[in-house]
C-alpha cells in the first residue's frame, strides 16, 4: 500500500495506464466471491497524490461502510462501521491474522506481539499485559512529569536565550520535540535505558529512527525487494537496516543480560504485591525478568522490547503532534484547557492525583485521537472463511468472505463517520461529553459511558466499536492507557508554561502516512511565555 504526501504529480500517460488497468480488474473482480459487496469504482491513480486514507474516505461516502476495493492485483474489503469492526475484532477475533503488516513487521519485531503467530501471542500476552497494571502506571506517571519536563526546560532556556537579544518567541519543530520525548519515555518505561534524546544523539537514536524509516518505506513501498535474499547485501538502505537493528539488537540483549543478572528477591517480591514504592527500576522489563524468573528466552523477551519500542514511540509523538496542531488553530479551546491546568495544577508540579481532574486535557487528547487515528487503519486477512454483517447501509444477510481475503478496517473513516459523529470533521473535545442516541441505527448500541464504569477516557466499549483509537477485542493496544497518561501529562506541562502558534498556514502542514499520520516538514510552532506568566 503506498501512500504520499498530498503533493506529490503522477505523469498523465502513467495515471491513464493505471486508470485502464484497474477499472480492467475492478470489473473482474465483481461478482467475484465477495458476492453484492459494493465495489470502489476508483481509478488506481486516486491512490496518488494524497495519502490512501483519504480516498478510502471518499469511497466509503460513495458506497458505504463495506466495499471491495480492486487495486494493483489484488481486492481489499475496506470496512467503515462499528458493527462490521466489532466482528472482526472481538466476536470472531480469530479467524483473522494480521496479514500484510505482519509481513512487513516481521523481519524487524520478530515474534513480538503484533506480528505473533497465534500460539506465540497467547503465550506472551498473557505475560505481558498484566506488566501495564495501576501501580506501574502510577510509577510511570513520575517518569512522564520528568522527562517532559526536561523538554519544558529545555524550551524555557531557549527562549530566555531569545530574550536576552530582544526577542519574545523560539520557534521549533514540536513534532521532533515529541518524537525525542515518547522515544526517552518508551526506553525508561520500557527497559530502564535513558536514551537522552532530548538532549543528545547517540548511535542508539540514529538507529531506531532508522529503523523506523525502513518500517515506513516498507509499508509504503509496492515491490518487496528487500525479500530477495541477497537485498540486504546489495541493496545499500538494506544493508543500513541491517546494521541498525544490529545496533538496537545489541543494546537490548545488552539490557536483558543486565536484567537477568541483577534480579533481586527482594524487588520480586515488591512486584509481586505490585509495591512500586522505592523500587530503583519500574520498568517493564523488570516485571517480565522478575516475574518469571531467569529462564525467559532472551531471543523473545528482545522481540517484546522491540514491538514496544516501536509501537509505543511515534504512535504518541503522533497523537501530542496533531492535538497542539488543533488547538493551536482553535485558541479559545487552548484557553479553556489552559484554565483547566492553571485551575487544578496551577504553576507546580503534576502529580497522579492531579492528572485525573485534567478532564478537559484528556478530552483534547481523545478528540486528537479521532480525528487522526494512530494507524488511520487497521489490516486483518481471514485465515477462514467468515461472514461479516453488512453494517449500516448494507446487505442485511451479510458478506461472504473467503479464506484469504484482506481487510482494512479503516478507523479514519469509523472516526469521521458522519451516522456516528455530529460534525465529523470540527474540532470538539466536548463531544465526548454528550452521549449519543443508538435507536436509528440496528446492531450499535451507541454512546454509554456506564458501560465501561471508571474509565478515565472514552474507550471502544463506551462507543460500541465507534471510537477505536486502541483497536478493540484480544489485540487491543496493551499500551492505551500508558500512552493516554503520557500524552496527558507532556500536553498538561507544554500548555502550563506556553502558548503555542502555528509558524505557517494549517495548509503548509502537508500530511503524509506510513504507519502513523504525520507531517510532511514537521510542526513548526512559535512557542511564547504565556501572557499571565510574562
Ligand atoms: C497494538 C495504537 C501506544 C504497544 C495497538 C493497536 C493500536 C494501537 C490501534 C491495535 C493494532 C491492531 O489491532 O492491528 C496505539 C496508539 C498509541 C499506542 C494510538 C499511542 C497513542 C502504545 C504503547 C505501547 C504499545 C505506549 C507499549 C508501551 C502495543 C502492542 C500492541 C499494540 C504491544 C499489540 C497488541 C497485541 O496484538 O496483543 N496499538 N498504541 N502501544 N500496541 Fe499500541
Amino acid at each position: 500500500v503506498r501512500c504520499q504526501s498530498t503533493s506529490t504529480e503522477e505523469p498523465k500517460t502513467r495515471r491513464n495506464l493505471l486508470d485502464n488497468a484497474s477499472n480492467l480488474l475492478t470489473n473482474l473482480l465483481s461478482g467475484g466471491s465477495l458476492g453484492s459487496m459494493p465495489i470502489a469504482e476508483g481509478a488506481v491513480s486516486d491512490l496518488f497524490g494524497k495519502p490512501l486514507f483519504f480516498s478510502l474516505y471518499d469511497w466509503f461516502l460513495e458506497h458505504g461502510a463495506v466495499y471491495k476495493l480492486a487495486f494493483g492485483p489484488k481486492a481489499f474489503v475496506v470496512v467503515s462501521d462499528p458493527i462490521v469492526a466489532r466482528h472482526i475484532l472481538r466476536e470472531n477475533a480469530f479467524a483473522y491474522d494480521k496479514g500484510v503488516l505482519a509481513d512487513i513487521l516481521e523481519p524487524i519485531m520478530g515474534k513480538g506481539l503484533i506480528p505473533a503467530d497465534l500460539d506465540t501471542w497467547k503465550q506472551r500476552r498473557r505475560v505481558i499485559a498484566p506488566g501495564f497494571h495501576a501501580m506501574y502506571l502510577e510509577a510511570m506517571a513520575k517518569v512522564f512529569i520528568q522527562c517532559s519536563g526536561k523538554t519544558i526546560e529545555n524550551f524555557e532556556k531557549l527562549l530566555e536565550r531569545e530574550q536576552k537579544t530582544g526577542g519574545n518567541a523560539i520557534e521549533s519543530d514540536l513534532e521532533a520535540d515529541f518524537s525525542s520525548l515518547a522515544l526517552d519515555i518508551i526506553g525508561l518505561g520500557v527497559f530502564n535505558y535513558d536514551f537522552g534524546s532530548v538532549t543528545k544523539e547517540s548511535p542508539v537514536i540514529k538507529a531506531v529512527y532508522g529503523t523506523l524509516f525502513e518500517a515506513e518505506h516498507r509499508s509504503t513501498f509496492y515491490i518487496p525487494y528487500w525479500k530477495f535474499p541477497l537485498s540486504k547485501w546489495i541493496v545499500p538502505r538494506q544493508r543500513k537496516f541491517q546494521r541498525d537493528l544490529k545496533v538496537i539488537n545489541d543494546c537490548l540483549d545488552g539490557l536483558i543480560k543486565n536484567a537477568k543478572e541483577t534480579r533481586q528477591e527482594t524487588d520480586v517480591e515488591k512486584l509481586q504485591q505490585r509495591d512500586y514504592t522505592n523500587l530503583k527500576d519500574a520498568s517493564l522489563l523488570r516485571f517480565l525478568v522478575d516475574m518469571r524468573g531467569a529462564d525467559v528466552d532472551d531471543r523473545q523477551l528482545r522481540d517484546d522490547l522491540m514491538t514496544m519500542l516501536i509501537a509505543g514511540h511515534e504512535t504518541t509523538a503522533a497523537v501530542l503532534t496533531w492535538a497542539v496542531f488543533l488547538l493551536a488553530q482553535n485558541p479559545t479551546k487552548m484557553q479553556k484547557a489552559q484554565a483547566e491546568i492553571d485551575h487544578v495544577v496551577g504553576q507546580g508540579i503534576p502529580t497522579f492525583e492531579s492528572l485525573k481532574k485534567l478532564e478537559y486535557i484528556r478530552l483534547i487528547v481523545v478528540e486528537a485521537l479521532r480525528m487522526y487515528p494512530q494507524p488511520p487503519l487497521l489490516i486483518r486477512r481471514a485465515l477462514q472463511s467468515d461472514v461479516i454483517p453488512g453494517g449500516y447501509h448494507g446487505d442485511e444477510n451479510g458478506y461472504a468472505i473467503p479464506a484469504g481475503t484482506d481487510i482494512f478496517i479503516s478507523v479514519y473513516n469509523l472516526h469521521r463517520s458522519p451516522y456516528f459523529w455530529d460534525e465529523p470533521n470540527e474540532f470538539k473535545p466536548e463531544r465526548f461529553l454528550v452521549p449519543k442516541e443508538s435507536q436509528d441505527i440496528k446492531g450499535w448500541a451507541g454512546f454509554d459511558p456506564a458501560r465501561s464504569p471508571g474509565a478515565m477516557y472514552p474507550n471502544e466499549i463506551i462507543s460500541d466499536f465507534a471510537f477505536l483509537p486502541f483497536g478493540g477485542g484480544p489485540r487491543k493496544c496493551v499500551g492505551d492507557q500508558f500512552a493516554l497518561l503520557e500524552s496527558t501529562v507532556a500536553l498538561t506541562m507544554l500548555l502550563q508554561k506556553f502558548d503555542v502558534e502555528l509558524r505557517g498556514s494549517p495548509d503548509s502542514v502537508e500530511l503524509v502516512t506510513g504507519a502513523t499520520i504525520h507531517t510532511k516538514h514537521g510542526l513548526w510552532c512559535r512557542l511564547r511565555k504565556r501572557a499571565s506568566l510574562a
